[in-house]
């Protein structure tokens, strides 16, 4: 059997979806901008998409929505677009974000500081999220931007995203959110809040790589990423990427459709396959599971490194992940255990099991079988391993 329980990493194309997308890439494949019929019967299909777009997002106006190539680029293009349009000219120099974004926030911060920008990396609670009190001290009048997800990648953990929103409205300070995790998962309204810029990402919400989105609101003016030929009114230049878009829309489309099956039905076998885990020894889970997205468990096995953990699943058709950039012999730790605080057991014993709307009830009772083998495998072969009781109260 095969088991994908990676879907904070990327989800299966919803064959709903590819059936959208098939004809622009072997019919109407031509340039939208070209003038002649190639190009012109694309129009359609990406009104259509962009319309899919602002009702998903329940945007105030469909220009609002940029298409770009991914989150990453989305992420990059606010960070450099605020620095270039209000931190270059000296009218402020402060940018404030958390220590446990996704590296496309991260490793930006860090090559805006080597351009002289200040950066607050807020530390995050044992829940593994910011204290929306502590941002409100850490803004200044020189304060450009504040940068924070809206869920995180690892934990799932939601953050108090209303609140900060209403903290950067009052002191007058742009508010960017990462909402990769959250779009499609949760429901995100954006009529309901003041956020000035919001990042998405088809390929985690069952629609095609290489395709994202910059919500800009009111459209407000934002120095471009990428110049060229002008493309999505000017602000995003590059040939469009018809299919892609077709597929974003469709995909958020169905995601928004099913977000009471999210809830519900992914849910519950999430809780099951918690529930089953947590009847395990000296296991520990990030977060209450109402505090998080529906579909994640980040869990720490004593004893285990995760990257262990991984193979063995691995072995058996069950597709996981440990969070750690693992690139060579030296095993990583989690670096958001890291940011809560966690003892380096717990960091470098996490493992992250992120389902779906395709994960079915067979898969979970699978893993749950093939997890109880291999921990108790790997404890016993584990030099680190010996049973303490009070394991769970005294490592955080
Ligand atoms: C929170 C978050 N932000 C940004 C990204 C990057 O998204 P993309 O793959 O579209 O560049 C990811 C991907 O894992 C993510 O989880």
């Amino acid at each position: 059997m095969r088991v994908y329980l990676d879907n904070n990493a990327t989800t299966i194309v919803d064959p709903k979806v590819f059936k959208e997308m098939e004809p622009y890439f072997v019919q109407s494949y031509g340039n939208p901008n070209s003038l002649h019929e190639f190009g012109s019967e694309t129009h359609p299909a990406l009104r259509k998409a962009m319309g899919q777009l602002y009702c998903g997002l329940n945007a105030d106006d469909q220009d609002d929505i940029v298409v770009t190539s991914c989150a990453t680029e989305s992420n990059n293009w606010v960070l450099k677009g605020v620095y270039h349009d209000h931190i270059l000219n000296g009218e402020k120099d402060h940018i404030i974000t958390s220590e446990v974004e996704h590296p496309a926030i991260i490793s930006t911060c860090k090559f805006l500081e080597t351009l002289g920008v200040k950066v607050t990396y807020l530390p995050v609670n044992e829940k593994g999220i910011i204290e929306a009190n502590d941002l409100k001290s850490f803004i200044t009048e020189k304060t450009a931007l504040v940068t924070i997800m809206w869920a995180n990648n690892e934990t799932g953990m939601l953050f108090p995203i209303e609140e900060i929103s209403q903290i950067c409205k009052e002191a007058g300070v742009l508010f960017h959110s990462d909402a990769v995790q959250a779009v499609g998962k949760i429901p995100v309204d954006l009529k309901k809040l003041d956020i000035d810029f919001l990042s998405f990402s088809a390929h985690k919400f069952h629609g095609p790589k290489g395709v994202g989105g910059l919500y800009i609101k009111n459209s407000q003016p934002l120095t471009s990423l990428l110049h060229g030929g002008e493309h999505m009114g000017g602000r995003r230049s590059g040939t469009l990427n018809v299919a892609g878009i077709v597929g974003m829309g469709e995909a958020l489309e169905l995601a928004v459709k099913n977000l009471s099956f999210e809830n519900n039905n992914v849910r519950k076998l999430r809780d099951k396959l918690e529930d089953e885990i947590l009847k395990l020894d000296d296991v520990f889970v990030v977060g209450s599971r109402d505090e998080r997205t529906p579909n994640t468990i980040l869990v720490s096995v004593k004893g285990i490194e995760g990257e262990a953990m991984l193979w063995d699943l691995n072995k058996n058709g069950i597709a996981a992940s440990t969070g750690s950039a693992c690139a060579s012999e030296d095993l990583e730790s989690n670096p958001v255990m890291e940011a809560i605080g966690a003892e380096a057991d717990l960091a470098h014993t996490a493992l992250r099991l992120s389902l779906s709307r395709f994960t079915t009830e067979e898969e979970i009772d699978y893993t749950v079988g093939i997890l109880n083998n291999a921990v108790k495998r790997l404890r016993a072969i584990s030099s680190t391993y010996s049973y303490a009781p009070d394991w769970h109260d005294s490592k955080l």
